[in-house]
């Protein structure tokens, strides 16, 4: 019975983690929220707290401070961990490398012992798509080879190594772990709500959050990075995948890993198996808003793949699960949620 369980959620105030506290939530389960606000906002909470309509247990913590875990663990009874705490800049991790694998990586073994010491063995893994790298056959498998880039991607695959040893080594032991690594797309969107959706600090590197910014006259034009692509329109195509969608498979995922009917490790690509182009999601962007976005097209950003887009049918078969919402309800739900952030500012201003 779901409402047996709490869940601990690590980085449960972040975009995707607060959208899966609400969705674990609705699902009759009861999360607990583990983050150390270093990149979300305390206010996410309340947030919650009005969508649900129900107190929001929240515990504050780095995931790389085991005595702050064992305090967590001590006061609850876990059924499970949806572990989402990390770094995910990869510009960011090229330049502080020690600070990815420290967190991403490093924070996952503190949080699997103190795991271990409690006898919690199911494990929700945020990973992602950048462990495929540049991959050259699309769509993208889970069997595609892993070959990351940078050091963020390949802290996640470090991560997945990890686990998957971990699952192993149990196998034999008197209760095997049960893990599951969901590799995300591109996730973009927001709570239908407009309550909660992604607030990045400073400029947004991504390009959602970023068109959200110039349709409210924050930024001046999006810079379109390369039109030279050899791909439908010149510009460069990936997988977004509404964020309720996303949270729905960890959902899904969940479900097995506590009713022990899934394997011990297994990777799922969480996507929505279409590939978008810039302009295409532009034009998803000003057909849901009435806005006109100004481009300005610049040079490619080093790093950049040309295309990227999943093959999500091993999540459909074994999960029982795809994802639902079309580019344009993402781009519904983001502008609802960046008018709201907006005038929530100028009433700030006032
Ligand atoms: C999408 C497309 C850009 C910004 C990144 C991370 C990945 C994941 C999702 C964590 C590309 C183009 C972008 C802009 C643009 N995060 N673009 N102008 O790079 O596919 O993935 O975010 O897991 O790990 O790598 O997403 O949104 O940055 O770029 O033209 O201002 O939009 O070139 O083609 P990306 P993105």
């Amino acid at each position: 019975m779901a409402e047996a369980f709490e869940i601990l959620v690590t980085g449960g105030a972040g975009f995707i983690g607060s959208h899966l506290v609400i969705a674990l939530a609705e699902s009759g389960y009861r999360p607990v929220v583990f983050d150390d606000f270093s990149n979300s906002s305390p206010s996410v909470i309340g947030r919650l707290e009005r969508i649900l309509e129900r107190q929001v247990a929240v515990e504050t913590g780095d995931v790389r401070d085991p005595a702050a875990l064992r305090r967590v663990f001590a006061r609850h009874q876990f059924g499970a961990v949806a572990h989402l705490a990390g770094r995910k800049a990869v510009a960011e991790s090229v330049s502080d490398p020690l600070l990815y694998y420290g967190v991403n990586f490093g924070g996952t073994v503190s949080l699997c012992e103190v795991m271990a010491e409690f006898g919690v063995r199911r494990l929700l893994f945020s990973s992602s798509a950048t462990v495929y790298g540049a991959a050259s056959v699309m769509p993208i498998t889970e069997d595609a080879p892993l070959r990351p880039a940078n050091p963020y991607g390949r802290s996640k695959l470090m991560v997945e190594q990890l686990l998957a040893d971990l699952a192993s080594a149990a196998r034999a032991g008197p209760r095997p772990w049960r893990i599951a690594a969901l590799r995300y797309f591109n996730p973009v969107g927001a709570h239908e709500s407009g309550l909660i959706g992604e607030e990045p600090a400073g400029e947004p590197d991504n390009l959602v959050p970023y068109l959200a910014q110039v349709a409210i006259g924050r930024r001046p034009a999006l810079k379109v990075f390369g039109n030279r692509y050899v791909t439908r329109d010149g510009t460069g195509v990936r997988d977004y995948i509404h964020v309720a969608d996303l949270v729905e498979g960890h959902v899904a995922a969940l479900r097995q890993l506590l009713a022990g009917t899934a394997g011990e490790y297994r990777a799922w690509n969480l996507g929505s198996g279409l590939g978008a182009s810039v302009l295409e999601v532009v034009a998803a962007f000003e057909r849901a808003t009435g806005c006109q976005i100004p481009l300005q097209v610049v040079a490619e950003r080093p790093g950049d793949v040309a295309e990227c887009w999943a093959d999500p049918r091993r999540a459909e078969r074994e999960l029982g699960w795809r994802a639902r919402r079309s580019l344009d309800d993402m781009m519904t739900d983001v502008w609802r949620w960046q008018q709201r952030q907006r005038d929530e500012e100028r009433r700030c201003d006032e």
